[in-house]
């Protein structure tokens, strides 16, 4: 453990304002929130940062629909976006857009700075243009047969029934999924960025700590196969940043999506009078990482490192990379009513059970993750309410019924105490390690044995015989620090119900390093009930919600 304070900005991916956030986005919110609110209570300085993703086609072609300017839209979603983050008790510290002055000013800075140094090249390229909209077509948005197996209305890059990877241009029959019509095939002059100029570079960056071993391997296979420049410029119309000294070229949405992490930052340290500049500069003691998911990693793990390399930012620390939510063991379908939105689980169910269900499943590692409903609602609630939340409701009732909510000055067995208090440097490396599931099983051990001091005490015989009210109030006043480390161990999953915790037992905010506190000759609130038990008609009844979003 290192006993200096650390400095760490903290980042989730930056959600599309395209459209809603779902459960399966809410896998890495979570996985972050959890990450960074265990970072405070250990004392150090951390900051989570996060912005819609604003920018990009989709984005364009949604405001037309709806006739509204995009700006107005991605106003509409950012709201959205923050509402539901807010409601599962993701706490960023700065939630911005990456349609911001100070992501365009960024943006150009890195750009100018990677072409001054001869790492931007510009190239006519051919690609497919719909001559009605008068636009060239994003690869989703071409439709066409599979050159491979002849499975007709494919994407334009990738077959769904045989697998095949193509070039639109390869499709049979393409056609422009906005118009209909016939593409055109055009010509255009693009910018590149020479991705090949960092090979040596990110080759080593990647096997320096930086990565998870999988990704690191996977990563792999992209450089035997040698890096390719990638296109960082989009043509007229787009909805994004103009690049510097063009006239009707603009950057690729994927361009500047990770700067908007940094211009997100520099907004909130002009806010908070924090130097920017001593955050970013590549020699900084700071730390920065980035919860991501695996489809993601090339842009992450590559481009951005090789972006910040060439214009003197710091690179990050890490990358964090997980993996894919899926419920019921598929993925999630919006005609199986399991393409469950933020909004329709929150219409039914508390944000703490899904919060302690992810962590129950995340481990380090990219395995994707499923949510059976069955299984997170035997679990949530025979852990939670069964093993945790009991032992307050069991010890608490003697405390303030007998004794006028006063915890007696003694802890009546210090062996189960301090067993308890000593499981803290496990758990806390197994939250800095992102493993939870680890974090959670270690402390449902604890509660187990916390509930079996209990059983065996058994407070309600005693407190029906005479002469033993010391004995009584001292195994309560266990019990209820026992339950007080396992609320402060599971505060950083489980923040809600920690703040109705630190109410009942009337505390300060709990920090990690109390748990080598006792919490003795004390008076506590009245205990009301701080979560109820999953029932099976509201999760049902969230699937039927679904379902009926997606007639
Ligand atoms: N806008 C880009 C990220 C830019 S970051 C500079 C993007 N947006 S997204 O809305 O599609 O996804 C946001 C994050 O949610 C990504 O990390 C993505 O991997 C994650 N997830 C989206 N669907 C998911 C699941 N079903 N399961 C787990 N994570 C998922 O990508
Ligand atoms: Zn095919």
């Amino acid at each position: 453990m290192k006993d200096k304070q650390r400095q760490i900005l903290v980042t989730s991916a930056l959600p599309y304002a395209n459209g809603p956030i779902h459960i399966g986005h809410m896998l890495e919110y979570i996985q972050t929130d959890i990450w960074v609110r265990f970072q405070k209570m250990r004392g150090n300085q951390c900051f989570y940062i996060c912005a819609d993703d604003s920018h990009g086609t989709p984005i364009m072609l949604k405001a037309q629909e709806k006739n509204v300017p995009p700006e107005t839209l991605i106003e509409q979603m950012k709201n959205e976006h923050e509402r539901d983050f807010h409601d599962f008790a993701i706490d960023f510290d700065n939630y911005y857009s990456t349609h911001s002055t100070e992501n365009q000013m960024l943006a150009n800075i890195i750009f100018e700075k990677l072409n001054e140094r001869g790492h931007i090249k510009k190239r006519v390229i051919k690609q497919l243009y719909d001559p009605e909209k008068n636009m060239f077509l994003p690869d989703r948005f071409i439709r066409g047969t599979c050159p491979k197996c002849n499975a007709t209305n494919q994407y334009g890059d990738n077959c769904e029934v045989c697998g095949a990877t193509y070039s639109p241009t390869d499709l049979i029959n393409p056609i422009s999924a906005i118009t209909g019509k016939e593409p055109i095939e055009k010509e255009s002059e693009h910018y590149f960025f020479k991705l090949y100029d960092f090979n040596e570079i990110l080759h080593k960056w990647t096997r320096e700590g930086h990565l998870q071993n999988e990704v690191t391997n996977k990563l792999d296979e992209w450089f035997e196969a040698g890096l390719q420049e990638w296109d960082i410029s989009r043509d007229e119309p787009y909805f994004g940043f103009k690049i510097p000294n063009t006239e009707n070229k603009y950057f690729y949405v994927w361009l500047d999506a990770p700067i908007g992490y940094l211009a997100s930052f520099k907004n909130f340290c002009e806010k908070q009078k924090i130097d920017f500049n001593y955050w970013c500069n590549p020699d900084t003691s700071t730390e920065m990482y980035h919860f991501i998911g695996k489809d993601i990693i090339y842009f992450h793990a590559l481009f951005w490192p090789a972006m910040l390399q060439g214009s003197d930012f710091r690179k990050p620390s890490a990358i964090y990379a997980h993996g894919f939510l899926t419920v019921e063991g598929q993925k999630m379908s919006k005609s199986r009513g399991t393409y469950i939105t933020a909004r329709s689980y929150l219409n039914h169910l508390n944000p703490e059970y899904l919060r302690y269900y992810f962590a129950a499943k995340l481990s380090a590692g990219i395995d994707d993750i499923d949510l059976n409903l069955d299984d997170f609602l035997t679990r949530v609630n025979s852990d939670l309410i069964g093993k945790v939340i009991n032992i307050a409701s069991r010890c608490s009732g003697f405390i303030n019924k007998n004794f006028d909510g006063k915890l007696s000055n003694n802890i009546h067995d210090l062996d189960i105490q301090s067993e308890i208090a000593n499981a803290s440097d496990v758990i806390a490396d197994a939250y800095e390690n992102r493993e939870y599931s680890k974090a959670m099983r270690e402390i449902m051990t604890l509660a187990d044995k916390a509930n079996q001091y209990i059983d065996h005490h058994k407070p309600w015989v005693i407190a029906k015989q005479e002469n033993r009210d010391d004995e009584l109030q001292s195994i309560c006043t266990t019990g209820i620090n026992l339950y007080r480390l396992l609320a402060l161990y599971l505060k950083p999953v489980l923040p809600t119900i920690a703040k109705n915790t630190e109410e009942f037992l009337n505390i300060d905010p709990l920090e990690w390093k109390d748990s080598k506190k006792m919490l003795l000759n004390h008076k506590i609130e009245k205990y009301s009930p701080i979560m109820t038990r999953i029932e099976k008609k509201k999760i049902e009844d969230m699937i039927t919600e679904t379902k009926n979003n997606n007639q």
